[in-house]
């Protein structure tokens, strides 16, 4: 054994000196400026140094990536003082018994609302007693043993040493993973970036018994909050509410937006449905004045008392707490959501003959490529338009800073097919989205041509 291992060592120095070797050659090569030499495939790939400050490069990105992963799936900026402490949202979830308020939410509750348990967090006992159904899914006993698992994805449980909850928090991936339905609808590996289109986020919050924060910040009453959170929906949240105070868009549609993919999203400039700013901008903004944690946010632009009276009264334009939370993980944050992929869609999901057909029309006589240009599928540069080009009203693009809506980047869609598309979720289906073009633009695609390009949306 042993000698094979030292053989081992061996054969794998002369392959890394022959790979070395072969990286000068193509470094020379590039230098006279001859075609760069393909260098992957290797055994020990140049492309991934190990030393030097190459290979400090190569180890910052690993921590970042690792970093980041823990930070948008537990980290909750302290925001359990906002959840928990005012909002008391613990005390409804484990209910009377253990401790708490009213009835409690059982996991049977809490997956219909479209809560997701994380199956790789459970211990092995609880995993099996969930596969042989037994776990009472009624009893809000059950919901506590998988917060203290640390299971649901996107909420954590502060308990005290005898069990009962202190409170709660949120993290980002409570909007933003989803799981594979592996064990059970609702339970199974967790998928980061997807966003969760079941969960009803108004209908948890509207949970919490007490809602004096947001009847403070927005001068409604305690009805009049909870009427507005129930009529979100799911799949939907509306993070402008606290700045502009506007619950309401036109025809009496509520004023949220779906919740969107943050996969993909490496190479686009500017991010939410109306183009706030950059990932990390975002996150900043979310992180301080959505999840209400602990940090540091600037934007003077909030300060416009008369379109977001809210923010300029609550002070969201430069928020300042000590200590911070937030500002030292946006880095790792940042570089975890620009590493995520979007998922490819699964074999079978679409016709790839008609979706090949129908990026020919994407490209030519619908002229969705000269907004969603590929392989972005936005437009490199400023990607943002006035909502008489994409003929919708501006309600939620007047909400913004720019006025305007982004393009969105349309790949991993198959993800999305749930709430509908447009940031409000106003068409119900691809087919939809495709005749409102089809009018808005006068394309005059056929029947064929429309039902193509819908094949080649889902494959993207
Ligand atoms: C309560 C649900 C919720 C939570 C929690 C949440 N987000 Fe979001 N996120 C949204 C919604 C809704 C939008 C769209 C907002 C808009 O367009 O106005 C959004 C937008 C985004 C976008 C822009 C995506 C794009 O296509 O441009 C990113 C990135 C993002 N969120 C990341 C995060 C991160 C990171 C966190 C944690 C710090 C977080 N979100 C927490 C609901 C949430
Ligand atoms: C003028 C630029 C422009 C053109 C041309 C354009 N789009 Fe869009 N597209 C946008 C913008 C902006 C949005 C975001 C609208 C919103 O969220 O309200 C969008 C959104 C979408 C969405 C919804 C994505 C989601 O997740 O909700 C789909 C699907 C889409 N476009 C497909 C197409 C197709 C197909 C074409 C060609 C027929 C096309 N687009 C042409 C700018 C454009």
């Amino acid at each position: 054994m042993k000698k094979w291992g030292t053989a081992a060592v061996f054969g794998a120095m002369v392959v890394f000196l022959l790979a070395a070797a072969s990286a000068r050659q193509a470094a020379v090569a590039q230098q006279t400026a001859q075609p760069a030499v393909a260098t992957s495939g290797r055994t020990a790939d140049p492309m991934r140094p190990t030393s030097g400050f190459d290979g400090e490069i190569q180890r910052h990105a690993e921590q970042m990536i690792d970093e980041g992963r823990r930070i948008f799936r537990y980290d909750t900026f302290g925001d359990e003082a906002f959840w928990g402490d005012q909002l008391k949202l613990h005390q409804a979830i484990v209910g009377q018994k253990l401790g708490g308020v009213g009835p409690g939410v059982s996991p049977k509750m809490a997956l219909s609302v479209g809560l997701k348990v994380d199956a790789d967090a459970l211990p092995p006992a609880l995993a099996e007693q969930l596969k042989a159904g037994k776990v009472d899914l009624d009893d809000p006993a059950s919901t506590v043993a998988l917060l203290k698992a640390n299971a649901v994805v996107g909420v954590t449980a502060f308990l005290n040493a005898d069990g009962t909850a202190r409170a709660m928090g949120v993290q980002c991936a409570l909007c933003h993973s989803t799981v594979d339905d592996a064990v059970a609808p609702g339970i199974g590996h967790r998928l980061d970036g997807w966003p969760n289109r079941d969960l009803d986020v108004g209908a948890i919050v509207a949970l919490a018994p007490n809602l004096k924060p947001y009847t403070d910040l927005l001068g409604v009453d305690d009805a009049g909050v909870r009427g507005v959170l129930k009529s979100w929906g799911p799949g939907k949240y509306d993070a402008e509410l606290n700045q502009d105070g506007k619950a309401k868009g036109p025809k009496d549609r509520s004023g949220a937006t779906l919740l969107p993919a943050a996969f993909g999203l490496a190479g686009v400039n500017l991010h939410t449905y109306s183009g706030w700013g950059s990932v990390t901008y975002w996150n900043a903004y979310v992180a301080n004045t959505q999840m209400h944690g602990k940090g540091t946010f600037f934007d003077p632009r909030l300060d416009d008392k008369g379109k977001f009276p809210i923010a300029a009264k609550a002070g969201y334009a430069n928020v300042r707490n000590t200590p911070d939370l937030i500002t030292a993980k946006l880095a790792a944050l940042q570089f975890y959501q620009l590493a995520i992929p979007a998922p490819k869609p699964p074999a079978g999901s679409f016709n790839a003959e008609a979706a090949q057909r129908g990026e020919g029309v994407f490209g030519g006589q619908a002229k969705c490529a000269t907004c969603h240009v590929p392989p972005l599928f936005t437009e490199p540069g400023w990607s943002m338009h006035k909502p008489a080009e994409i003929g919708i009203d501006d309600f939620q693009a007047d909400r913004s800073p720019d006025k305007r809506y982004r393009t969105t980047p349309l790949r991993g869609l198959f993800t999305r097919m749930k709430g509908g598309f447009y940031h409000d979720g106003r068409f119900p289906t691809l087919a939809a989205v495709v005749d409102h073009y089809n009018d808005h633009m006068k394309l005059n695609l056929s029947a064929q041509q429309k039902t193509d390009l819908i094949e080649y949306l889902k494959s993207l």
